[in-house]
């Protein structure tokens, strides 16, 4: 059976990571590559998270890897390890991207690790990834040993459940409020959080993005998946007109 989001974490898994998506923030001030026991424990994560079209390299880099920004957020400094996420241009391939890519951050983040997803701000030119004909680097995750320990953030520039939930969120149940919460924490690229959620006539739950931003989803419902505790299937849109995901209840 091919994998699938609703199979790739275990019971034990979910609190484990729910609480680093708590944790995490974009970390941009490194002190070096992570030791040998996070390193072997990235490895095994890397090597566990598996979705078809999509997979992640970890790879030693420069320092100077990493580039400024247009945008006013700080360079990457001091970091020397990166994962390289590589797809097929299949259909389902940036979703799997972003579900595994936040999968490794999470694992990341809970071996005191910190990360950053980076499709801009690093020299393309200097990608040492071998990769097959059919395959491209899509972008890279930053990882390495925060310069300051992690610790829980204040607050966070996202929006508020009621503007990308769509309905009235008091007659939602408490499992897909959690859910919503959990999405909100996810990181998206310029913190545009293009998601927008809401439940189906049949209670399911339902992801969609805005311009249709598939990495970002997957990263929501990477997210989502975490925070579902009742058995359920994920289902995708393949038309333009459906969503790009929705959870129904069910084995
Ligand atoms: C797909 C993606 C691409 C990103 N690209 C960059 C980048 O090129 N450079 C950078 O400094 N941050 C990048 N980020 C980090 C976002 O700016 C960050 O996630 C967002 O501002 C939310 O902040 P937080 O991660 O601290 O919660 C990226 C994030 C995502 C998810």
């Amino acid at each position: 059976m091919q994998a699938a989001l609703e199979t790739l974490y275990t019971a034990a898994d979910k609190p484990r990571l729910t609480e680093a998506a708590r944790l995490r923030t974009s970390c941009r001030a490194y002190a070096g590559a992570p030791d040998a026991a996070q390193l072997a424990a990235l490895a095994y994560a890397v090597g566990r998270y598996q979705l078809p079209g999509a997979r992640l390299v970890l790879q030693p880099v420069a320092e100077s890897f990493f580039t400024s920004t247009l945008l006013g957020m700080k360079r990457i400094t001091g970091c020397t390890m990166m994962a390289a996420v590589i797809i097929t241009d299949t259909p389902m391939s940036r979703i799997h991207a972003g579900i595994l890519g936040e999968s490794f951050v999470l694992e990341a983040t809970a071996l005191g690790l910190g990360t950053c997803w980076v499709t801009g701000s690093y020299r393309r030119k200097n990608l040492q990834v071998s990769v097959a004909d059919n395959e491209g680097v899509l972008c890279v995750i930053a990882v390495g040993k925060p310069s300051e320990p992690l610790t829980m953030p204040a607050s966070r520039r996202r929006k508020l459940p009621e503007h990308f939930c769509r309905g009235n969120l008091s007659d939602w149940p408490e499992e897909l409020t959690d859910a919503a919460a959990l999405v909100q924490l996810a990181p998206s690229a310029m913190n545009m959080q293009p998601w927008v959620l809401s439940v189906g006539l049949q209670g399911e739950f339902i992801l969609d993005a805005n311009d249709r931003a598939q990495l970002d989803a997957g990263i929501a419902l990477c997210h989502a998946e975490l925070a579902l505790e009742t058995p359920h299937r994920w289902h995708y849109g393949t038309a333009r007109h459906e969503p790009i995901a929705w959870a129904v209840a069910g084995r």
